[in-house]
């Protein structure tokens, strides 16, 4: 048996849905751009979306929308992807890095107090994994210094906290459609969604040049655009989103169970509703376990093996960081095995008894 770690859904409804572009003439930033805005905004429970060209994209258009720029501060995870820090470093700013709390493995509040100085200008939580991070306390010291929360959610399509969606939680939040997400676009795109009509209009205007009228621009934007194609299929995606999320909490249930006894499996709290985008297991026999697997045809992928305040990118721009304990210890335990709404039971137990038989005896 092969099994990859993750599987794009395609269907018929999706590729009418892109033919009928093809055959429109319009491409960028026209009908259908504008309904998967009104869409996903609803989906998140925010009055606006806007669609760019990627997540990265979205948390770049995000800080120059609530102009933070040189000589700011920016309060983030070490342990996510680089494209939490990299637009913090684009406008200029300085990502302060925080270690995460060992249960969910988000953002450690506690920890953000700590951290806030008087160059602090936001705090960025990253929903990790799907699973959202601890909202209250960080909205708190938020509220009390002054600080604007943005969400990084391009991992939590559908999560909930407290029983509101991540993307509806913090000031803006920022979303990815990159294939491997719970719900794609078929490419690079990303959403900024928000309740503040403002930063919306900022962020419209900037994706595009700074366009306010066909040749009339009032500030210094990019070319960060969505297109139709796009938007076709965010719209298809976003109608089984719901269901593909409840099919990965099946199969995160059974792996819970066949799994419990032998690895650290995902903690999901009582107060959030975890969508399972990865996945991940923790292991101190990670390496071993993960060429076995592999020998066996099942692919796993580490999340990530160098965390961000220790990458050569950000060290030789910033210098030697401060250790994050739990950070750089999970970051040599994590392994995130196959998980996508398709998978069957057959191959959640050929990969669950895959893993049993590497513990067997060890
Ligand atoms: C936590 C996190 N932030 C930001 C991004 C950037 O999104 P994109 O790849 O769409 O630019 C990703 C995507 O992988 C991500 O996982």
């Amino acid at each position: 048996m092969k099994i990859p770690l993750v599987k794009v859904y395609m269907d018929d409804g999706i590729k009418k849905a892109v033919m009928e572009v093809l055959d429109s003439g319009w491409y960028i930033l026209h009908e259908r751009v504008q309904e998967f805005e009104k869409k996903f905004a609803e989906f998140c429970g925010v009055k606006n979306a806007v669609c760019v060209a990627s997540g990265t994209a979205a948390i770049f258009l995000s800080l120059k929308a609530l102009d933070i720029k040189h000589g700011d501060e920016v309060i983030i995870p070490s342990f996510s992807f680089i494209a939490t820090a990299n637009p913090i470093l684009e406008v200029g700013a300085k990502p302060v890095f925080v270690d995460i709390d060992p249960r969910t493995y988000t953002i450690d509040p506690e920890k953000i107090r700590k951290a806030v100085t008087k160059k602090t200008k936001a705090i960025m939580p990253v929903h990790l994994y799907g699973h959202p991070a601890d909202m209250d306390p960080i909205l708190d010291v938020a509220k009390k210094n002054d600080l604007y929360v943005v969400e990084d959610a391009c991992q939590s399509h559908g999560a909930e906290y407290k029983g509101r969606r991540t993307g509806g939680i913090g000031h803006v939040a920022c979303f990815s459609f990159y294939p491997s997400k719970n719900m794609t676009v078929c490419g690079d795109g990303g959403a900024v969604v928000t309740n503040d009509a403002e930063v919306a209009e900022k962020v419209r205007k900037l994706r595009d040049h700074g366009r306010v009228d066909k040749y009339i621009f009032d500030l210094q934007g990019y070319n960060l655009r969505f297109n139709e194609i796009q938007a076709a299929i965010g719209i298809k995606q976003l109608e089984k989103l719901p269901r593909w999320n409840e099919a990965r909490r099946n199969i995160a249930k059974m792996y819970n169970k066949a799994l419990d006894d032998l690895v650290t499996t995902p903690t999901e709290e009582s107060w959030a509703k975890h969508v399972y985008h990865l996945y991940v297991i923790r292991s101190k026999k990670r390496d071993e376990l993960q060429k076995f697997l592999s020998n066996s045809g099942i692919s796993t992928l580490v999340h990530y093996p160098v965390p961000i305040h220790e990458q050569p990118a950000i060290t030789s721009l910033m210098g030697t960081q401060p250790t994050l304990g739990n950070t750089e210890k999970f970051a040599k335990e994590v392994l995130s095995i196959p998980m996508c709404p398709t998978l069957t039971v057959s191959e959640v137990d050929y990969v669950s008894g895959k893993i049993r038989e590497f513990f067997k005896g060890r």
